[in-house]
């Protein structure tokens, strides 16, 4: 099923339901590069037979500029011109690289994704930011630029680990925190293993939540106001992801625990929904506990983007699918953090 979705930018065709293999068969292998990473190309090679493949190294620690280069320079060496499309295969780390590299590379190619994980398919693939990160810092470079199309063919999950259903279940949690109460019902009701079996509800589930991102994006492509909210649990999990060494997914987790405490204070949110959440959280074999320095963590996030003198833009939860933005002195998160030390 295909649905083409209009940003201010351009337009995005995403293809649901598909079938990589098929729609590869279509592509002009003359002129595509494939961008991957090792895993995805031990399992999935024989699907790009035929395709320059470059290939990185799994993992979070690739996602900078060393990365960049060297893919560029494996580009030029490729005869890769403003002619060429790159597609990358895989998951956030692959479709932010070669969304940051295709728009930088000699200006900007035309460029397409195939995520491969859960987290990719609901939310790192589609909006079209990517970036790269700087030391601790995530993300710190990066463009807003659309991809030409995405291909969603959940066959790649089945050989997907247990542990990264559970981060991508937590950007889920994320869209029923911030936007959707139902959505958060329908989660409470099941677990992977649910949406495992059931491919039927498996596909609805990303079809609603690229719906709710793109729904977002489409409104404020380049993050000036709602987008922001898409942020929930993001400031905490950028300031403890690298310096811990946490998949996204599981920092994301964490953050949007600090997130109800803070709105606790800022919203008098419910505590309630913190217990819920949490629950929900463990459902899905994401964790809820652990030890931070408060201090490290800060230092990190007195470079986040979202800061603005001594304010960070938090967003925070009124009631469970409704958010709101909230400039907050940093000295709150610090607080925040503090006391979620505390009651660890
Ligand atoms: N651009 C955005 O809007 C956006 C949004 C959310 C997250 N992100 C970024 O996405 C990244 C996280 O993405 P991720 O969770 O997909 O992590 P990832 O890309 O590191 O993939 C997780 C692991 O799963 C493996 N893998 C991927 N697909 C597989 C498959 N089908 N079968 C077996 N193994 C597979 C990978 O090799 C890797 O080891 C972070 O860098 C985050 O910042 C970006």
């Amino acid at each position: 099923m295909q649905q083409t979705i209009t940003f201010p930018s351009g337009t995005v065709d995403h293809f649901f339901q598909a079938s990589f293999a098929e729609q590869a068969k279509t592509y002009d292998k003359q002129h595509t590069i494939i961008v991957t990473n090792e895993h995805i190309s031990k399992l999935y090679g024989q699907l790009f037979k035929g395709f320059t493949t470059l290939v990185i190294p799994p993992g979070e620690s690739s996602k900078d500029m060393n990365t960049i280069k060297s893919l560029a320079n494996d580009l030029l060496h490729a005869e890769a011109t403003r002619k060429t499309t790159i597609m990358g295969v895989g998951g956030g780390v692959v479709t932010d690289i070669t969304g940051f590299l295709s728009s930088v590379y000699m200006r900007g190619v035309r460029f397409g994704f195939a995520p491969t994980t859960l987290l990719g398919m609901v939310d790192a693939a589609i909006g079209g930011k990517n970036g790269v990160n700087l030391g601790f810092n995530k993300n710190v470079l990066g463009t807003f630029t659309q991809p030409q199309f995405i291909v969603f063919d959940s066959k790649f999950l089945d050989t997907l680990p247990n542990a990264e259903w559970s981060n991508g279940f937590a950007e889920i949690i994320k869209y029923a925190c911030i936007f959707d109460a139902g959505l958060f019902e329908e989660l409470s009701k099941n677990d992977i293993d649910y949406y495992k079996q059931d491919h039927t509800a498996l596909n609805s589930l990303i079809e609603r939540c690229v719906a709710l991102k793109n729904n977002t994006v489409t409104n404020d492509e380049k993050e000036t106001g709602l987008r922001k909210l898409l942020n929930f649990g993001h400031t905490a999990a950028h300031a403890i992801e690298n310096l811990y060494e946490l998949p996204h997914g599981k920092a994301v987790a964490i953050g949007m625990v600090i997130a109800c405490m803070v709105s606790e204070r800022v919203t008098g949110l419910d505590p309630e929904v913190r217990v819920k959440l949490m629950a929900l959280l463990e459902r899905y074999n994401l964790p809820v506990k652990m030890n931070i320095d408060h201090k490290k963590a800060m230092e990190i996030l007195r470079m986040d983007k979202k800061r603005h003198d001594d304010m960070i833009d938090y967003i925070v939860l009124n009631k469970i699918g409704e958010a709101v933005i909230h400039a907050l002195p940093l000295g709150e998160i610090e607080t925040a953090l503090i006391d979620y030390e505390g009651k660890n």
